[in-house]
């Protein structure tokens, strides 16, 4: 027999009894489906800290242990293993592929990699300073009025076609935004260069000009696109998650999950960790901007430290660190002040009795901001970058939800505390 929960209340004596749910790994939870329709009672749980909203086979973390896993696979070995694809097969299909699964899959990626002729016209509609961002949003919903053929999302083939779709056409736009903004041609892509190979085309070569990256910056675009292609049930994937519930189209459930990640508490802290660095711009200020984190009354936060889930340190954040120092020692030769300031930060803050006390560890976005840079790519795109790892995960976890015969509307509840029922009283007499 199951394992139950009683609840009581200590007033009345009334008891509820709970089903616990496992899953096979991590916490149980109590199943409350029943509490509404049984009881006339709600859960309140605000910023869902303690809500399951959903069952997933995609990603496991354990935030006391600093655990990652893909389907199983602890993140470590997919990042010293894999490259960006496999990973993305991974948590597309379930499993890592064959040779020939492989290599059929990368084939079908370069193929739906250009865009609609006529949707490069929508970047002109933009102001050239638009942050890319707020292109990405626009561009990628406009995807729903593009591809109509692949719009049936009960037919599996159709959900298959359309993230393919996704994830081959998400960095040829996000290159092209970055072209809108430097005013210069948008590149095609080019089929013969593996995934981050063709990014770098895009966002470097221009018609009169080849670009050939180096093999450490294809290397460190590769680990930063696995570290950061799903997480689980973080805010834009629950975005996601919830826009495709109602049945929207994947298009449309991607552009509101990018609208998500934009925010500076989510994956737009990489880009708000390279401007924190900037502000604070000497070593001999970090004691400053350390009291001002500490400061309850200041609302600067120490960008890139802090993760809801992870309360030991963030896996990810291990790996980049070692990544970064390998990218500065090869990509520049001069003394980076940048990245001596933010290990020193870094030191300081460890150290601390605020950020111990609350199990504050920097995140994956506290370096990923600095390998960027020194791959000269512009603060506006970090978060862009993000993304388009993230469009792997979104539609992993979008499939994953509409494939689910239980699928039903997102639809949380709420505590109401506002007005009690009152008449309404005409202008004059207000
Ligand atoms: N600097 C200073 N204090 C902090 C920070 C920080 N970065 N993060 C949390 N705290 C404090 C917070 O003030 C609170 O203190 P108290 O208990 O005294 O009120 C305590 O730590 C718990 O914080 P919280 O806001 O309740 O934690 P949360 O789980 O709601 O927020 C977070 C998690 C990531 C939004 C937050 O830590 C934060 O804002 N960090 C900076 C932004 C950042 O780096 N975000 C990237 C996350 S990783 C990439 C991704 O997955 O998107």
């Amino acid at each position: 027999m199951a394992d139950k929960y009683i609840l009581s209340n200590s007033t009345t004596g009334d008891t509820v009894d709970l089903n616990l749910i496992t899953g096979t790994d991590g916490p149980a939870a109590l199943d409350i489906t029943g509490l509404y329709k049984e009881r006339g009672l709600l859960a309140y749980d605000p910023g869902f800290v303690s809500t399951a909203s959903c069952t997933s086979s995609i990603t496991y973390i354990d935030g006391e242990r600093g655990i990652l896993r893909y389907r199983g696979y602890p993140i470590e070995q997919l990042a010293a293993n894999s490259n960006f694809l496999e990973v993305a097969h991974l948590l597309l299909y379930g499993e890592l592929p064959t040779k020939t699964e492989l290599l059929e899959f990368e084939g079908i990626i370069s193929q739906h990699t250009m865009i609609r002729e006529t949707m490069r016209t929508f970047f002109d509609g933009f102001h050239y300073n638009a942050h890319p961002m707020a292109i990405m949003i626009g561009v990628t919903g406009s995807m729903s009025a593009f591809y109509h053929d692949s719009l049936d999302i009960h037919d599996p083939r159709h959900r298959e076609i359309s993230a393919h779709r996704m994830i081959a056409k998400i960095p040829t736009i996000a290159a092209a935004c970055y072209k809108h903004n430097v005013g210069e041609p948008i590149m095609y892509p080019r089929n013969d260069l593996d995934y981050c190979g063709n990014f770098l085309h895009m966002m470097f070569a221009t018609p009169c000009e080849e670009y050939v990256p180096s093999k450490t910056a294809i290397e460190a675009m590769n680990l930063l696109f696995i570290l950061h292609a799903d997480h689980e049930q973080n805010a834009s994937t629950s975005t996601v998650r919830l826009a495709g519930s109602s049945g929207a189209n994947p298009f449309a459930c991607i552009a509101s999950g990018i609208a998500s990640l934009w925010g500076p508490a989510h994956g737009g802290a990489n880009e708000a960790v390279l401007k924190m660095l900037e502000e604070i711009g000497d070593v001999s200020n970090i004691a400053k901007y350390i009291a001002k984190a500490k400061d309850k009354n200041d609302p600067f936060r120490l960008m890139g430290f802090g993760h809801r889930v992870y309360r030991n340190f963030d896996p990810r954040a291990t790996l980049i660190r070692e990544m970064c120092h390998k990218v500065l020692a090869e990509l520049s030769d001069e003394h980076n002040p940048l990245l001596e300031l933010a290990s020193q930060l870094e030191e300081v803050a460890l150290k601390d009795e605020y950020f111990i006390e609350r199990k504050l560890y920097p995140n994956v976005d506290y370096y990923s901001g600095i390998i960027y840079r020194a791959l000269n790519i512009p603060a506006n795109m970090f978060t862009v970058m993000f993304a388009i790892a993230r469009t792997v995960g979104w539609v992993a976890h979008w499939s994953e939800m509409i494939s689910d015969p239980s699928q039903r509307i997102g639809r949380p509840r709420q505590i109401y505390v506002g007005a009690k029922e009152r008449d309404y009283v005409p202008i004059d007499k207000r």
